[in-house]
């Protein structure tokens, strides 16, 4: 079984034990609810470091007042079980208050990629709130490697952003999204679903897998797009967005020839909201 840290100063004794004998350390920052996806960056873990330590904090930061902060699943037993399976060497499960002490004054702004007008359109809090917490978790844990999924792409350019402007010496390293059998991305929230909503779900990757086809097959990005959305509101989804990016950068795109392209996607069904993003 993982040790468990609460405290920064567990946290640090822990952390020092485990780096003896040169040991390199990867980081999993989750807010737990573990499933296959957030396995995979377990795995991937391993094989880029000596030592792993998983993180499982919800933070509150991230989450608008009228988000689901209190209702995101929390299913603290069967997360251990699953890390201990994948011999996790540590994980740091933080307090609130260890986290956000009484007095708390300091804020991390991301700029760049965290103003890309995807997610933060949506959820102007959001990147606010992880690059925040990231950047604690990064001095805290001091990382050689931390491992992000693809599946929250503008995510993972944010903390890469972050981790290279502050000079934070932490590799950050991204990891292909894990689907269902139907092609949804997996996620905590799926748990939201409605058994008749989750037979609609993975419309949203088939949707973004045709545009890409479309797209490849010399077809302008617009009308790839606007058939997409179609295909996604038919299935009745509320879209916030579909879009084609710039991979690296984010930047809007008008044609193939921009770069290397990515698919981004926002939507709604019912009362869950659920995003994910494809490669062209
Ligand atoms: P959470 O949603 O728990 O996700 C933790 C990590 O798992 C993220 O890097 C996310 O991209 C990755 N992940 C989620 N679903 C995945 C899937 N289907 N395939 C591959 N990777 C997947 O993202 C967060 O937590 C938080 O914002 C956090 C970074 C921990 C900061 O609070």
């Amino acid at each position: 079984s993982p040790l468990i840290a609460r405290t920064v100063p567990a946290l640090r004794r822990s952390l020092d034990n485990l780096r003896k004998r040169k040991a390199t350390v990867a980081l999993v920052p989750t807010m737990g609810a573990l499933h296959d996806g957030h396995m995979s960056l377990v795995r991937l873990a391993k094989r880029r470091a000596s030592r792993v330590v998983v993180s499982i904090f919800v933070n509150p930061t991230q989450f608008a007042p009228t988000e689901d902060f209190g209702a995101y699943p929390r299913t603290w037993k069967a997360d251990i079980a699953k890390l201990a399976a994948e011999d996790v060497d540590l994980v740091w499960h933080p307090t609130v208050e260890a986290m956000y002490p009484e007095g708390f004054a300091t804020r991390i702004v991301p700029e760049g990629p965290a103003h890309a007008g995807l997610e933060d359109r949506f959820r102007p809090h959001f990147f606010g709130g992880v690059a925040t917490v990231v950047g604690k978790l990064f001095t805290q844990c001091r990382p050689d490697v931390a491992i992000f999924g693809e599946k929250d792409f503008q995510q993972l350019r944010v903390v890469t952003q972050m981790a290279g402007d502050l000079d934070l010496g932490v590799k950050v390293v991204g990891s292909r999204t894990v689907r269902e059998r139907d092609g949804l991305a997996m996620s905590s929230r799926n748990v939201y679903l409605s058994a008749e909503e989750r037979q609609r779900a993975a419309t949203l990757y088939h949707a973004m897998k045709e545009s890409a086809q479309r797209i490849r097959a010399g077809e302008a990005i617009a009308p790839a797009m606007a058939h997409s959305a179609g295909m996604i509101e038919k299935a009745g989804f509320a879209l916030d967005y579909l879009e084609a990016r710039h991979a690296e950068t984010l930047a809007p795109v008008t044609s193939r020839k921009d770069g290397p392209l990515r698919i981004l996607v926002a939507a709604r069904l019912g009362t869950t909201r659920l995003i994910d993003n494809i490669a062209v």
